[in-house]
């Protein structure tokens, strides 16, 4: 478990930021009501303005990512369904099981190339079902991709894909809990990331910088349904609008600057490669890497620790991620010290 200090430079993930006294301003301030009821002015303001953006009919506030790919598997499938999933997702290897646990689907995985599987490796899995078949119900896509690096679905794989389950009668789910960054890297906007699949959400806890909240979006029909999914597991909330208060803020102050991460999470690369580190090139603000050839990983991060600087180790590999509470001063001194202690 983590510190109750934060380190001074904190690129363990984009999850460790602390609230502005603006976003903190805007959230003492929230007009609030009965988000179970749908009286919340400031949670119905938040949701139509991301129903706007994503074009869809409806959006929903959840109070993270996590629950929002559990209401979504439970809205799509029955009991026995297939939910495809890339090999290193999130709903995979970082959901505790929620989906078996809480919808009793089975999760049918595809290693992708950089988290991006292509429709010859879907039709290897994808199963009307039979006697001894899961049927395969949902086909979920992950952009950005954690654990492949902060990588991109390239648009036409991304459309290719979806197209591919819908001709064999599945749903398409995207976790986006970084989705913002892959707009901001890619310049394709969140409305054409939405339309050719059926539920997709967003995360404001991660570069956005707020401290609760999710926004998960699709049909009337199909938020419909999470909304009743919400409530069985025991999400649906009260006065919710000082959360949601937190998200519109960085919808309007947040992000522009994804930008800024990027290009401080490309310069860390750049910085490791002269240090002697196998980097894998970031595409937004995740950069995975090994330490040099010589160099423990274990002593890495605790070399690092002693100077203040905290990053992970994520499946037996470094991790740093770019956020809002990492300057450039703080990129060029982590690459100082790694290069001294490298030396
Ligand atoms: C790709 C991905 N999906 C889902 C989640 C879960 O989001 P939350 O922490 O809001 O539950 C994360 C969190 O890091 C993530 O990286």
């Amino acid at each position: 478990m983590g510190t109750t200090t934060p380190p001074k430079i904190d690129l363990y993930s984009d999850t460790q930021t602390r609230p502005t006294a603006q976003m903190r301003e805007a959230i003492a301030n929230a007009e609030v009501g009965d988000e179970q009821a749908g009286e919340d002015p400031t949670c119905n303001a938040l949701q139509e303005r991301m129903a706007d953006l994503f074009g869809t009919e409806a959006a929903m506030f959840v109070v993270s990512g996590t629950m929002s790919n559990n209401i979504s598997i439970a809205a799509w499938t029955r009991r026995g369904d297939a939910v495809v999933v890339d090999a290193r997702s999130h709903i995979l290897r970082s959901e505790t099981a929620g989906a078996v646990v809480g919808s009793s689907v089975v999760l049918d995985q595809i290693r992708g190339e950089r988290g991006h599987f292509s429709v010859e490796q879907l039709d290897e899995v994808l199963h009307p079902g039979s006697l001894y078949a899961a049927p395969t119900t949902v086909v979920s896509m992950e952009n950005t991709h954690n654990f492949a690096g902060g990588t991109v679905w390239p648009i036409d794989q991304y459309r290719a894909v979806a197209e591919r389950a819908h001709e064999v009668g599945a749903r398409v789910h995207v976790d986006g809990a970084r989705l913002f960054n892959a707009t901001a890297a890619s310049g394709v906007p969140l409305r054409d990331w939405a339309e050719p699949v059926d539920s997709i959400w967003v995360d404001f806890t991660k570069g956005l910088g707020a401290p609760i909240g999710a926004v998960l979006a699709g049909s009337t029909e199909f938020i419909a349904q999470a909304r009743r999914y919400k409530h069985v597991f025991g999400a649906a909330m009260r006065q919710a609008g000082i959360a949601a208060a937190g998200c519109l803020y960085a919808l309007d102050h947040h992000v522009e600057r994804l930008t800024d991460d990027h290009a401080n999470a490309a310069r860390l690369a750049a910085g490791l490669v002269a240090a002697g580190c196998e980097v894998v090139m970031p595409e937004t603000n995740i950069v995975f890497f090994d330490p040099p050839a010589d160099t423990n990983i274990d002593d890495f991060v605790s070399g690092l620790a002693a100077h203040d600087i905290r990053i992970g180790k994520v499946q037996g590999r470094l991790r740093a991620v770019t956020h809002l509470d990492i300057t450039t001063d703080d990129i060029d001194t982590t690459i100082d010290v790694i290069t001294s202690t490298t030396a």
